[in-house]
């Protein structure tokens, strides 16, 4: 008996760690020759270094980025590893990283709910360095953008979600009638031309800097405008950084930008510090809100902090928003039955207002079709093509390995012309949004999941108000009728959409 239970107790002491060794190997032999049984998807990295870039942009300059995925899925689709025909992911390597793009609604579903699971958000290096110009060394600087992101959203939220915007309808209304009759009608004849492009920016920027740092000061929108333009003219340069290149000015314009207001805001901080207690908290601008906040740890944020916040949402919003404004100019200039029922819409709004009300939130909800033909446009034209992520650890997707640290892509162009998704895809037809609206993860123009654009709701409102003036007062037609908006590679007209105005009191067509 007790030399059983020595047996039995050798046993177990032997073969426990013996079955666990063995155990273990078999755990991470099937975890690796799983992964390894899978190949990298199917796909060309094109030219060293350069790999498939530069067709990328040809053809999102000939108006067709589209074509660059279609063809691929179309080259691939046979190659798949999952019982489907249809190519969902494809291998390219683009801005100089070997790249997965996720080419279907599902792909983008899968990238947008995995993130800081599978994948982490990721931009091209030259990205990260002209937005922070180097001259951030405080990490919480890049909480827009890094991984700190949340920090941005949570700060941020209460300002850019419906509930904090409302209060800002009526603001976005005045400046809009003000922009327009500085800009659209400057009391010449009728039939003048503007360019719709350069003044969607020019609003753009100066409604950012009016509603964050609450200044109307002409001044200083020139000079805020003037360094915003350098910045910009980065995103779309060669990122060489050397004196004299377009690049390096770029990141000079940023780290100016950044520090003009960061300037302000200890203007305000020292203003604010001599104001009576008694004064409406509730009334506060935003600039102010953000500065009097002491947040849940009763410290509040530095200035350095606040201003990092609203250079993030001045800078991110300034080109996909004015390309958007501008598409939406284009759509309504080139199809007149469109443009007449988004006429009616917002009249009957302007109509059931008392004279000199300005427009409120419930006057908004109200702007459906408005809406839809906004959703149209970006959907046809988006002004974002689509974001990176990075796989943080090995994992197959559709029967492909995806492995650590690749990079991975989901694109727009994937989905919104995709005829699985948006039949007759050329076809511009706002009834796509009503009812139940396209199928899920099929349009995206703000992305999705946790890293959604979180100025989503704050665009939606801009673009609603600008669509109620402009149509209430204009109708508009194109210089160049065959002028169309190419990825060169932001989304821009070719001549920068010159349209002739006409009011609606002195209009021929009325
Ligand atoms: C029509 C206008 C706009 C479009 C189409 C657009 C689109 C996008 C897209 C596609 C992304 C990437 C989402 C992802 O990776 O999943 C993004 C990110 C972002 N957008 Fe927008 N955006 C617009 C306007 C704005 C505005 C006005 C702001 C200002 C608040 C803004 C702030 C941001 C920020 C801060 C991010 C980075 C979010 C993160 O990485 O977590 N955007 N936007």
């Amino acid at each position: 008996m007790e030399e059983l239970l020595m047996i039995l107790i050798s046993s177990v002491l032997v073969c426990v760690p013996l079955y666990y060794y063995i155990f273990k190997i078999r755990v991470n032999g099937t975890k690796n020759e799983r992964l390894d049984q899978h190949k990298l998807p199917p796909g060309s990295t094109g030219w060293p270094i350069i790999g498939e870039t530069l067709e990328y942009l040809r053809t999102g300059k000939k108006g067709v980025p589209e074509k660059f995925i279609a063809d691929r899925r179309n080259k691939y689709k046979n190659s798949s590893s999952s019982s489907s025909a249809n190519c969902k992911v494809f291998k390219t390597s683009l801005l100089f990283e070997d790249m997965a793009v996720l080419c279907t609604a599902a792909g983008n579903k899968f990238l947008f709910s995995n993130e800081k699971k599978l994948v982490k958000s990721w931009w091209p290096p030259h990205l990260d360095k002209l937005i922070f110009a180097d001259s951030a060394p405080d990490e919480k600087a890049k909480a827009f953008i890094t991984e700190e992101s949340t920090r941005f959203r949570n700060t941020m939220a209460p300002y850019l979600k419906p509930a904090g915007l409302q209060k800002y309808v009526g603001t976005m209304d005045t400046f809009t009638k003000k922009h327009l009759d500085m800009y659209w009608e400057d009391g010449k004849d009728d039939d003048q031309v503007i360019k719709a492009h350069p003044l969607a920016k020019k609003y753009a920027f100066t409604m950012a800097c009016r509603l964050m740092l609450d200044t109307e000061d002409q001044q200083v929108f020139t000079k805020l405008e003037n360094l915003m333009k350098d910045l910009s003219s980065g995103f779309t340069s060669l990122p060489i950084d050397l004196p004299g290149t377009q690049f390096n000015r770029a990141i000079r314009g940023s780290r100016q930008l950044r520090e003009e207001i960061k300037n302000i805001v200890t203007q305000r901080r020292i203003h604010l510090s001599t104001r009576k207690v008694d004064e409406d908290v509730d009334g506060l601008d935003m600039l102010s809100s953000l500065i009097m906040d002491t947040g849940s740890d009763g410290l509040g944020l530095s200035d350095s902090e606040i201003a990092s916040k609203l250079y993030g949402v001045i800078v991110s919003g300034y080109d996909n928003f004015s390309s958007t404004l501008a598409t939406i100019v284009m759509y309504l200039a080139e199809l007149p039955h469109v443009y007449d029922a988004v006429l009616k819409e917002q009249r009957q709004i302007a109509e059931s207002k008392a004279a000199g009300e300005l427009l409120n939130w419930a006057d908004i909800q109200k702007m459906k079709y408005s809406w839809s033909v906004a959703c149209e446009v970006m959907r046809l034209l988006p002004p974002n093509s689509g974001t990176f992520r990075e796989a943080i650890s090995d994992f197959v997707y559709e029967g492909y390995l995806i492995p650590k640290g690749m990079k991975l892509n989901w694109n727009v162009h994937s989905t919104h012309k995709n005829p699985e998704y948006f039949p007759d895809p050329e076809k511009f037809d706002p009834s796509r949004f009503e009812g139940q609206g396209p199928p899920p993860y099929s349009f995206v123009p703000f992305g999705g999941g946790p890293r959604m654009c979180p100025g989503k709701e704050y665009s939606r409102l801009k673009m609603l108000v600008f669509m109620h003036n402009v149509v209430t007062r204009y109708r508009w037609e194109k210089v160049f009728p065959d002028e169309k908006f190419v990825w060169d590679p932001a989304l821009v007209p070719t001549k920068g959409l010159p349209i002739r105005v006409f009011t609606h009191n002195k209009s021929q067509s009325n």
